[in-house]
C-alpha cells in the first residue's frame, strides 16, 4: 500500500514537473572543475532546485553540513544503475562514520542521467523542510558537499567528498543587467608577484585607477586568476583609497611591518576562491574621472600555499570595465560597524561574543556640505577577521526597527563577496543602522582586539547605495571607561579603560558581563567625510528583533519501514541486485521510482 501511494505521489511529482525550470546560477564546486552545481531559488513558493553534475557513473551525493562535519550533515545520494534503473534519497550524517536514511524523504527528483562518464542528478526542496534532520536553506553562507563513488555501492565514506563554502540567494545573473554598447576593461594586477612559501600570505599594492578626460562608471568586476592545477589565490578584495598622496610603491605584506600597506580601508569589491564576476545594477556605477574619484586602489589578494610550494609566480587581480555610457546614479560605499580601534576588544576562549556599533545618520548633513539625499542601498559586503561567526546589519527609523538589512549567521572569512539586496533599501537621513558581529574565540587565550591586521578583528559593512554623498564612513564604539568600571577595573578615561581590559580575568561570567556591558553603555558615534571631516557624537544601541523564520513546509514521503544503514558495509552490490530474495526494499522503491521516471519521460515526450 505504502508503495502504491509512493508510486502516485511520485507519478504526480513527475507529470508536473518534467521539464526542470531554468537554472541561473552555477557553480564549480572542487578546484579542478569537475563537480558542476547548477541552481536557483523561486522565493514565492520557498523553494530551491539543483542539478548536480559528477564525473561518476556510480553514485552521486549533494547536500549541506554544519562546517564539513558529517555529523548532523544532511543530503541526497542518488545514482543510475547498470540496467537503467534509478535510486534517489534523502540521507542524513549520524555520526562521522554512519549515514542514515531519512525517515521523512523531503527532496524531489526531477531528473537523473547518465553518460559514458558522468552523473546528472535535478532535484528540488523547500527552504525548510519539516524534518529535523534536514538543514535550513538560508541567506547565510551555508557549507555544501558533493562527493560520489565510483559504482552503485554507496560506500559513503569511500568516496571522493568535497566541501564548499556557497551563498545561494543570489539575486540577477549578469545576463539580467544591462551591458553597456561601448566599454573599456583595466586590469588591476599583481606583476610577477613572486608567492611566498608560507601557509598565508596577504599582499597588497596599490594601483591607479584609469585616467580618463571624461566621467565614466565602472560597473563590472571580473576575477583574473593566473590558472594552475592547485588552489592558490584564496580571496582579493579592492580597497578605494581617499588620498593618494602618502602610498607606499611596491608589493608588500599587507599587515606587516610597514603600516602604510594597510591603509585605505574602503572595501569596493571583494572576490573569493570559486565565485564569478559581479556586475552593478543598472541604475548605478563607480564614478572616475571627476575631482570627487577616487584615484587610487590598494589591492589585496590572499595566497594559500599550503603545500608550500617554492618558485611560483602569480599574476592574479581582478579585471574592471568602465563605459562612458553614464548611468542615472554614482554609488556611494557607506562603511558602518564598529570604530576600528583597539577599544573594540573580544575576550578569549568563548563560543560568542557579540559586539555592536552604531550608525546615527541624524548629522549627516552637517558634515555633508549639501542636503543629503535619501539613501538607495542596493548590496553590501560584510567584514570581520578571522573569528567572526556571524553579522546582521539593522535599520531603524524614529526609533522603531524597519528591517534586518543585511545578515549572515555562517559568515565565512573566505567568501567575502559583494551581495545584492532582492530590492533596494531606503536609507532616510535620521535613520541609524546598527551592526552587530559575532565571534568565536576558543582557540585563542589572549585578549583579541580591533585593528587591521587579520590577528585584529573587524567588525564592518560596507553599505553599497546611490546617489553618493561625502560620507565615507560612520561607526560607533562603546564607552570604554565604563566598561572598565562595571568590569570592576579602575580607569578615568578612554585609554586607562583600554588598558584596564587586560587586567580582567576572563572566565565565562565575566565573558558575558562584558558582552552586555559593552551594549548597554553609550555609544561614540564617529563620522568622517571623503574629506576626512570628523563628527562625534554619543549614541546607543537599540535592541535588536528576530526575523521570524520561514514556516516549514512538509511535502515528505515516509521513508519505508526498512531502514538501510550504511557503516562500511555496502547494502547495494552487485551480488545482492541479482538475488531476488535479500533484495532490499528500498532498492525496490527505487527502482519503482525508477519505473516512475521512465514513465514520465515517455509521458514527457522526450
Ligand atoms: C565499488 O567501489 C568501491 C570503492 O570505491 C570498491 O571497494 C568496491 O569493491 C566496488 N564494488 C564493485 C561491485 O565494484
Ligand atoms: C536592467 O535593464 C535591462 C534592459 O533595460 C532590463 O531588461 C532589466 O530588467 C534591468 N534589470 C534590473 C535588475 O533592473
Ligand atoms: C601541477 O602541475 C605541476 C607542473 O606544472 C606538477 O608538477 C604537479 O604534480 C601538478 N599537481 C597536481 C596536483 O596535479
Ligand atoms: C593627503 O596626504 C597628504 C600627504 O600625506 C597630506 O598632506 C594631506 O593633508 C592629506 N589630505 C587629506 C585630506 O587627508
Ligand atoms: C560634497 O561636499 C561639497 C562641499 O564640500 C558639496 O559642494 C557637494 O555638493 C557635496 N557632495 C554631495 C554629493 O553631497
Ligand atoms: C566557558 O565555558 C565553556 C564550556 O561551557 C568552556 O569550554 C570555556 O573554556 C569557558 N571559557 C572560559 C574563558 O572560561
Ligand atoms: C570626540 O569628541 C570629544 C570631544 O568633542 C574629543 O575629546 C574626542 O577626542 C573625540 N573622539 C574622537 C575619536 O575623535
Ligand atoms: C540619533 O540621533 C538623534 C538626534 O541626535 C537622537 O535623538 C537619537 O537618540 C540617536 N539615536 C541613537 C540610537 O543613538
Amino acid at each position: 500500500m505504502k508503495y502504491l501511494l509512493f508510486f502516485i505521489s511520485t507519478l504526480c511529482l513527475c507529470s508536473g514537473h518534467h521539464t526542470i525550470p531554468l537554472l541561473r546560477f552555477s557553480v564549480f564546486l572542487d578546484p579542478r572543475h569537475e563537480i558542476y552545481l547548477r541552481w536557483d531559488h523561486d522565493d514565492e513558493d520557498a523553494m530551491m532546485t539543483f542539478e548536480l553534475q559528477a564525473p561518476s557513473t556510480g553514485w552521486v551525493a549533494f547536500g549541506f553540513t554544519h562546517n564539513k562535519k558529517i555529523t548532523g550533515a544532511d543530503f541526497v545520494i542518488g545514482g543510475v544503475l547498470p540496467d537503467g534503473n534509478i535510486y534517489f534519497s534523502d540521507w542524513h550524517g549520524v555520526n562521522e562514520e554512519t549515514i542514515l536514511e531519512d525517515e521523512s524523504q523531503d527532496y524531489e527528483l526531477l531528473s537523473l542521467t547518465q553518460d559514458a562518464t558522468s552523473t546528472t542528478m535535478a532535484f528540488q526542496r523547500y527552504f525548510r523542510t519539516c524534518d529535523q534532520n534536514d538543514l535550513d536553506i538560508t541567506g547565510d553562507t551555508l557549507r555544501v558537499l558533493a562527493a560520489y563513488g565510483t559504482n552503485d555501492t554507496i560506500d559513503f565514506f569511500k568516496g571522493r567528498i568535497v566541501h564548499k563554502s556557497l551563498f545561494l540567494m543570489l539575486q540577477s545573473t549578469e545576463e539580467e543587467l544591462q551591458p553597456p554598447s561601448v566599454y573599456h576593461v583595466y586590469d588591476l594586477k599583481l606583476n610577477d608577484f613572486p608567492v611566498p612559501v608560507d601557509d598565508t600570505t596577504y599582499a597588497c599594492t596599490f594601483i591607479p585607477l584609469p585616467i580618463v578626460k571624461t566621467k565614466h562608471h565602472i560597473y563590472k568586476f571580473e576575477p583574473q586568476i593566473t590558472p594552475r592545477n592547485i588552489t592558490l589565490v584564496h580571496h582579493i578584495l579592492v580597497y578605494a583609497c581617499g588620498n593618494a598622496s602618502a602610498l607606499p610603491s611596491g608589493v608588500s605584506d599587507c599587515y606587516g611591518a610597514d603600516p602604510a600597506f594597510a591603509l585605505c580601508s574602503q572595501v569596493v569589491v571583494g572576490w573569493a576562491v570559486g565565485g564569478g564576476s559581479y556586475m552593478f545594477p543598472n541604475e548605478t556605477g563607480i564614478s572616475i574621472g571627476t575631482p570627487l574619484d577616487p584615484q587610487w586602489i590598494r589591492l589585496e589578494v590572499h595566497f594559500s600555499n599550503f603545500d608550500l610550494i617554492p618558485g611560483l609566480i602569480d599574476n592574479s587581480g581582478l579585471r574592471l570595465y568602465y563605459t562612458p555610457e553614464l548611468r542615472p546614479h554614482d554609488m556611494g560605499i557607506l562603511q558602518t560597524g564598529v570604530f576600528i580601534f583597539p577599544i573594540h576588544f573580544i575576550p578569549p576562549g568563548t563560543d560568542s561574543f557579540m559586539s555592536y556599533g552604531v550608525c546615527n545618520t541624524s548629522h549627516f548633513e552637517e558634515i555633508n556640505g549639501a542636503p543629503v539625499p535619501d539613501m538607495h542601498v542596493f548590496g553590501y559586503l560584510l567584514h570581520t577577521h578571522l573569528a567572526g561567526r556571524g553579522l546582521r546589519g539593522v535599520l531603524y527609523r524614529n526609533g522603531q526597527q524597519v528591517t534586518i538589512l543585511c545578515e549572515d549567521n555562517k559568515y565565512d572569512f573566505n567568501l567575502q563577496e559583494a551581495r545584492n539586496l532582492k530590492e533596494t533599501v531606503v536609507m532616510k537621513p535620521g535613520d541609524e543602522f546598527l551592526l552587530e558581529c559575532r565571534y568565536q574565540t576558543l582557540d585563542r587565550t589572549e585578549l583579541t582586539f580591533g585593528g587591521p591586521s587579520t590577528l585584529n578583528e573587524m567588525c564592518l559593512a560596507f553599505l553599497f547605495y546611490y546617489p553618493r554623498n561625502n560620507i565615507s564612513s560612520c561607526m560607533g564604539y562603546p564607552d570604554i571607561q565604563h566598561v572598565a568600571n562595571e568590569l570592576g577595573q579602575e580607569a578615568s578615561d578612554a585609554v586607562e579603560g583600554m588598558m584596564a581590559i587586560n587586567l580582567v580575568e576572563w572566565d565565562n561570567d565575566t565573558i558575558k558581563k562584558a558582552e552586555k556591558t559593552c551594549k548597554e553603555v553609550d555609544q561614540i558615534v564617529i563620522i568622517k567625510t571623503i574629506d576626512e571631516v570628523v563628527r562625534n557624537d554619543t549614541g546607543f544601541i537599540r535592541d535588536i528583533i528576530d526575523s521570524e523564520p520561514l514556516p516549514c513546509k512538509d511535502i515528505s514521503h515516509p521513508l519505508a519501514k526498512r531502514q538501510a544503514k550504511y557503516l562500511t558495509t555496502p547494502l547495494l552490490t552487485s551480488e545482492a541486485m541479482g538475488t531476488k530474495d535479500i533484495f532490499p526494499l528500498h532498492v525496490l522503491r527505487v527502482i519503482l521510482l525508477g519505473f516512475t521516471w521512465l514513465l514520465c519521460i515517455s509521458q514527457g515526450g522526450l
